[in-house]
């Protein structure tokens, strides 16, 4: 059953905070949500395009918006995030903010490995269990955890960030039957390629992704916003969906894994 903006409000709102919202699908997710008219506290690292969301929203929508200019990776920025939401009632978390490392594992620095955990599991962990008790003890509330098809198997060239990303769709899915009960909404946002500023900048190779499904950001954010409450987790677009059939369920682990990893050395390898 569709749901109007008024209903939508009703049950996630007032607020809803974007977590890595200034650009790409974060910032569609802002859009969305302003429209359906929760005021929003977004976030990311630069103040600059943060502002300018902010001022956009706020005119064209007519919504309340805090920016607040925070990098997700660092461990005590999320206690002054938890600290900066305290006088506000969220009632939606979106965790868009990830660091994607790209190439080789073994020729990345370990720091930025770990980095990748902080920002992609650490930190929406913590978030998601402050927000969460808040949300239970109101018993409603949604909160929106991004995944990537990347984490559907192994995949090359992304093996941790794949991993964080497969960690965070059985986090999100097993929180939507626990905290479900409670009438707080879990939803593993499960996206493929997106035409956003991160997918540009990892820089796959002219004509090499001319295969590849590529979403845009505001399809994924509406795809993700309709399926919230309605189930575990929403792979997005339906060649997306078709793709992870094939991965996850026709093909033999070994093939689905050798399949991404082709893909992934036609992409990005040297
Ligand atoms: N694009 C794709 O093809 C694709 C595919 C599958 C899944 N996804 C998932 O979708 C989500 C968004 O992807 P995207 O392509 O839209 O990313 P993006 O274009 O790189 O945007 C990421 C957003 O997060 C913010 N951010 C990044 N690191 C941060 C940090 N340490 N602290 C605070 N904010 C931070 C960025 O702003 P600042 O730089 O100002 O901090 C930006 O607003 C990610 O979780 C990604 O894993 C994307």
């Amino acid at each position: 059953m569709a749901r109007g903006p008024r209903q939508f409000a009703a049950r996630y709102g007032p607020w809803a905070i974007v977590a890595g919202a200034s650009e790409g699908i974060g910032a569609a997710f802002a859009h969305a949500l302003a429209a359906k008219g929760l005021d929003l506290v977004i976030v990311a690292r630069r103040a600059g395009p943060l502002a300018e969301l902010g001022d956009e929203l706020e005119t064209r929508h007519k919504v309340k918006v805090q920016a607040l200019a925070l990098d997700l990776g660092e461990p005590g920025n999320i206690a002054a995030l938890l600290a900066a939401l305290a006088d506000r009632e969220i009632g939606l978390l979106v965790w868009n903010a990830a660091l994607s490392v790209m190439g080789p594992f073994l020729d990345q620095p370990l720091d930025a490995h770990l980095t990748e955990l902080e920002v992609n599991c650490r930190s929406p962990l913590t978030v998601v269990h402050a927000l969460g008790n808040l949300m239970v003890a109101r018993r409603r509330g949604g909160i929106i955890l991004l995944s990537s098809l990347s984490g559907m198997q192994g995949t090359a060239l992304v093996a941790n960030y794949a991993a964080t990303k497969a960690w965070t769709r059985v986090l999100a899915e097993g929180l939507w039957w626990e905290l479900g009960k409670s009438g707080v909404d879990v939803l593993a946002c499960v996206a493929g390629a997106t035409e956003t500023p991160g997918y540009r900048s990892s820089a796959p190779k002219r004509g090499s992704d001319a295969n590849v499904p590529v979403q845009s950001p505001d399809a994924v954010a509406a795809e993700a916003l309709a399926a919230l409450g309605r189930r575990p987790s929403i792979i997005t677009g339906s060649r997306n969906r078709f793709a992870a059939a094939l991965l996850s369920r026709l093909l033999p682990r070994r093939a689905a894994v050798r399949l991404m990893g082709r893909t992934m050395d036609r992409m990005y390898g040297g």
